[in-house]
């Protein structure tokens, strides 16, 4: 997950984020895996700003600090001065997995990285809020709720550049400078972000990829960039590195087009479903992936930020476990020795044990991913593995959201229904109630009062000592709080802000004076 702990413009993991990731490392019975959350490797493309960012001379000056970060996820660093947290130096068998994105279209104005007319690239060119949205039914009219989401859409993101083969090339190289980051830097290996409408799945989607040459949507070339990326880290790092790829299940389609052709919406979704197979099966029969991770939506439908606990959602069940299962299916299927088939990872949704259970059992994955999961029971693993986890079911941290709150203010409810057409905005609530809390959990981690699912030192919850995660927090304050922060050594972020505030004021008073007169 995306730490939003880097200096304001971007830059290296610091002490928050060795704090973070130690608190994941330090347990009896560690994550099989942590993955961090996106790296971009392009710094004018980032998503919300504060991103970490591979920088573009890999000295080892600018190398060190990943080497810490993979330490920390190891169990080597606690974060602390520099003092091993785990002296004999064997770490704690947790894979340390770097993520490498680019969000293309979906970098926003000026956080992103960017000034204010400068374009973000993208497949092709299609801003983010064009496409068809699937609609709420809001308190506020469609009318009313469509404009608000057209003008939010406008003034966050850019009309796209559609990137140039010199583009391409240069991207393939900075996807390969990452990987060469991680190698060097001490990871076990990265995973390739082409979920979640960042740049590599706007090529993969045909609602955004409307391209004519090598790189166009349709199923001949559609992969071409993902196996140039492949082919490229391959070949600049070991043997046994882990080289994963993360996914959407469906959005591949545009369903616009679909609409227009006559098709119901239930066939545009099989059709999806079947493009994404497709995928899975030609990734899958490279041989040179060791997984697979199953995701879902973009920043038009965020369906990965959807609440665990939607009140007409069995809370056992995952958002794309159907679509994985067919995915786990379609490899076994293949003539492609089992050593060289990728593991299916499934996440979204998971948020009791025996969903957890379940989910292997019924063959919906080989591996589970836990998100949100994680921030509200960092320890979930050691929880696990003593039982008391099953046992603790269904109060277990794991499954409590901001959502279930007792009632959200006036406040919110208001933006909530004005909102409802632009589900980005209430994911943008979830989110920040989550990055306030992992901002928390590396504050803990750095003061050493990291906490151990299994000690006495846990509260009601088993999420340790400190209330965190701090279910208090509502989700405006935690808005808030997310942007009125400075990481060590960007005091510069106030004055950008508060220069920000003062111009909107200044606008209102504008607007309020032409309306008056
Ligand atoms: C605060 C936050 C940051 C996230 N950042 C990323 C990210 O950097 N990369 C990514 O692939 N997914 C990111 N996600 C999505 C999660 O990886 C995951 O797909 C989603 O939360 C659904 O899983 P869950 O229900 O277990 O939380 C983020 C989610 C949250 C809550």
């Amino acid at each position: 997950m995306y730490e939003h702990l880097a200096s304001f413009s971007g830059g290296p993991p610091n002490d928050y984020h060795l704090g973070l990731y130690s608190t994941w490392a330090d347990s009896s019975s560690p994550w099989g895996m942590v993955m961090t959350g996106n790296v971009q490797v392009a710094r004018g493309h980032q998503t919300l700003g504060r991103d970490m960012l591979v920088p573009v001379q890999l000295t080892d000056d600018a190398v060190a600090p990943y080497a810490r970060l993979a330490r920390a996820i190891h169990g080597l660093d606690s974060g602390i001065s520099s003092t091993d947290a785990n002296p004999d130096g064997t770490g704690n068998g947790t894979l340390a997995i770097m993520q490498l994105s680019h969000a293309g279209r979906q970098s926003p104005n000026i956080i992103g990285g960017r000034g204010f007319f400068e374009s973000p690239l993208s497949a092709s060119s299609i801003r983010v809020g064009t496409s068809k949205r699937r609609r709420q039914s809001g308190h506020a009219s469609y009318l009313l709720n469509d404009l608000i989401a057209n003008f939010s859409y406008w003034l966050l993101f850019q009309k796209p550049r559609e990137m140039s083969i010199a583009d391409i090339d240069e991207l393939v190289q900075q996807f390969i400078n990452g990987a060469i980051l991680a190698t060097r830097s001490g990871f076990d290996g990265v995973q390739i972000h082409a979920a979640h409408g960042y740049l590599l799945s706007q090529f993969l989607s045909s609602k955004t990829n409307k391209r004519h040459d090598a790189y166009s949507a349709s199923p001949e070339t559609v992969l071409n960039l993902l196996q140039r990326l492949v082919t490229g880290i391959r070949a600049v790092t070991p043997k046994n590195f882990i080289l994963g790829i993360k996914i959407n299940s469906a959005d591949y389609m545009d369903s616009d087009d679909a609409g227009t052709q006559g098709h119901s919406q239930k066939e545009v979704e099989a059709e999806q479903e079947k493009r994404a197979l497709d995928h899975v099966r030609a990734l899958a029969s490279w041989g040179t992936l060791d997984f697979i991770e199953i995701s879902g939506g973009d920043y038009e439908n965020p369906d990965f930020m959807e609440s665990s606990l939607p009140p007409t959602k069995s809370r056992r069940q995952a958002f794309f476990s159907s679509f994985s299962r067919l995915a786990v299916q379609t490899i076994a299927s293949l003539p492609t020795p089992q050593q060289q088939r990728p593991l299916i990872l499934l996440t979204g949704g998971l948020r009791t044990p025996a969903a957890l259970s379940s989910a292997l059992t019924a063959g919906h994955a080989d591996l589970l991913g836990i998100g949100r999961g994680a921030i509200l029971c960092p320890h979930l693993p050691a929880l696990l593995a003593s039982g008391a986890a099953a046992a603790a079911e269904p109060d277990l941290p794991l499954g409590r959201d901001p959502d279930l709150r007792t009632g959200a203010s006036p406040l919110e409810n208001a933006v909530s229904a004005l909102t409802a057409n632009v589900k980005l905005i209430g994911a943008g609530f979830d989110m920040a109630w989550y990055v306030v809390n992992i901002r928390r959990m590396a504050l803990a981690g750095m003061r050493g009062s990291r906490t151990n699912g299994t000690s006495e030192s846990d509260d009601e919850h088993g999420a340790g000592r400190g209330q965190i995660p701090d279910y208090e927090l509502s989700r405006m304050g935690a808005l808030l709080d997310m942007w009125c922060w400075t990481a060590p050594g960007d005091d510069w972020a106030w004055k950008f802000w508060a220069t920000g505030l003062g111009c909107a004021v200044l606008l209102l008073a504008f607007a309020m004076v032409s309306y008056a007169r």
